[in-house]
């Protein structure tokens, strides 16, 4: 058995009792009330879902296993001086899914593991080769992971017959069978559409985030700029859209590949993943209108307010949860500020910085007036040369598939049950609000 996988039997065995003994002696206590606010509104900060691989604070930003952005960068096992200065992504899925932080050996025997794993059978590339070439990435990407669901270790462990409580196993070997093949998938499918099929092979000795660098084809330091993201949008706790559509669909004991799917079907979504593209074509309108110049804060704060008075909102700013800038935007502009602090665009990011949260303070409609993660991270990819901006939402995708891969893991070490929240009508909730029949008629 690998390390992380004896590490991580452990730690569930651990682990089961204190959840055992929460839902057996204190299951009636209660945590959160639900106003009819949040029943049409997105169960927006109901607290109805358990999760302990990430937490996010309003005011402090993501927490995984309990470290902050800055810690996860300095305390975890680093790719060697000379080829990067960010960690191994497979060590911070060690921390994910065992909570502890990996020594150098820990994260290099994921690291194997993931090189064991990672060839993609050809039916897969021939399901993406069948596909119109302008389909969208985000549904090749999501046609992929399906197309491989026939290799499920869950599926065929379930039709055999096997006990409830050992269901985390094949789900685990599925999640590091899917996680490995993944950067191969999507660098395949960046290669097919947007560079005449001239498909890179993986080169076996590199870690994930170097092997992706390498099959995308793009020069260092892209290797970094690919482990900083994979890491920082891993996980925001289980309520966002992918996250939280992930645990679902895996609830109903769907294996891995139909919920990493789904999760992907979820993140394509403009107010969710798919606005880190829209963040960079927004600027790019604006770059166009004021002909490649850098605008100053009075230019850019006439183009702000009239994206916002024409009805539409700034991409890259506001957050359902999140009441200050987002740590992961601080993490990707600390890198700009170090390896393209002179690019144009980075410059109409940094204006924006300054100039849109009073604003969307003064319109007192967001919330969260601040940046979020996808202000800053097209910014990047467009600096090393990753210019098809539809591909943006794939590599976010690779990354929030180790935090679901996880929390998926973890769902079913613990037992948790399918999942059914309750609904009512509409006249259900006017009798709660004791709205009468008659004033019912009156409003007519
Ligand atoms: C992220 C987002 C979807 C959160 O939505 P939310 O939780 O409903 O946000 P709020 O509760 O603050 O929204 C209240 C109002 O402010 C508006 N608002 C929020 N963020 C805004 C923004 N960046 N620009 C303009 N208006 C915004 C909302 O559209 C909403 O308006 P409405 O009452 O007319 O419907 C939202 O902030 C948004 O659309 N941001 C831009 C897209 C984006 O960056 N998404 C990536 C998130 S990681």
């Amino acid at each position: 058995m690998s390390i992380l996988k004896e590490k991580l039997k452990s730690k569930i065995e651990a682990w089961r009792p204190r959840t055992s003994r929460l839902v057996k002696d204190y299951g009636n206590v209660k945590i959160s009330d639900v106003t009819i606010e949040q029943a049409i509104g997105g169960a927006r900060g109901v607290k109805c879902l358990t999760t302990d691989i990430s937490y996010l604070d309003p005011l402090e930003g993501i927490r995984f296993r309990g470290y902050t952005i800055p810690e996860v960068l300095e305390k975890l096992p680093k790719v060697k001086a000379k080829d990067g200065e960010m960690p191994y992504v497979e060590g911070f899925f060690y921390l994910l899914l065992t909570g502890d932080i990996p020594s150098e050996k820990d994260a290099m025997d994921v690291a194997e593991e993931f090189k064991k794993r990672q060839h993609v059978p050809e039916y897969v590339f021939n399901v993406l080769r069948a596909m119109p070439i302008d389909s969208h990435p985000m549904v090749m990407f999501s046609a992929g992971i399906l197309a491989m669901e026939k290799e499920s270790v869950f599926v065929q462990k379930y039709n055999e017959g096997m006990n409830k409580m050992d269901y985390w196993d094949p789900y685990y070997e599925d999640g590091l069978n899917l996680l490995a093949k993944l950067p191969r998938i999507a660098s395949f499918i960046y290669r097919l559409k947007y560079k005449n099929n001239d498909i890179i092979k993986a080169n076996p000795d590199l870690d994930m985030g170097g092997n992706f660098a390498h099959m995308m084809g793009i020069r260092k330091p892209y290797d970094d700029v690919a482990r900083l993201y994979f890491i920082l949008h891993s996980d925001h706790e289980s309520g966002n859209v992918s996250a939280h559509t992930g645990h679902l669909v895996a609830s109903a004991l769907s294996d891995i590949y139909y919920s990493i799917s789904a999760m992907i079907d979820g993140l394509a979504g403009p107010l969710h993943g798919l606005a880190n593209q829209e963040v960079l074509r927004w600027i790019q309108g604006v770059m166009d209108k004021m002909g490649g110049k850098v605008p100053s804060e009075e230019e850019m704060k006439k183009f702000v307010w009239d994206t916002l008075n024409s009805g539409q909102v700034i991409p890259g700013f506001g957050h359902a949860v999140l009441r200050k800038t987002d740590p992961r935007y601080m993490a990707q502009r600390e890198f700009c500020l170090k390896h393209l602090k002179d690019d144009p665009i980075f410059k109409y990011v940094d204006v924006l910085f300054k100039v849109t949260p009073p604003i969307l303070e003064k319109q007192g409609k967001a919330k969260n007036p601040w940046p979020n993660v996808d202000a800053q991270s097209g910014v990047i990819q467009w600096y090393y040369g990753l210019k098809e901006y539809d591909f943006y939402t794939v590599l976010f995708g690779i990354g929030r598939a180790l935090g679901v891969v996880s929390n998926i893991i973890w769902d079913r070490a613990l037992g948790y049950p399918i999942e059914r929240p309750k609904s009512v009508t509409t006249a259900m909730l006017e009798d709660f609000a004791g709205i009468t029949e008659k004033e019912l008629q009156t409003a007519k």
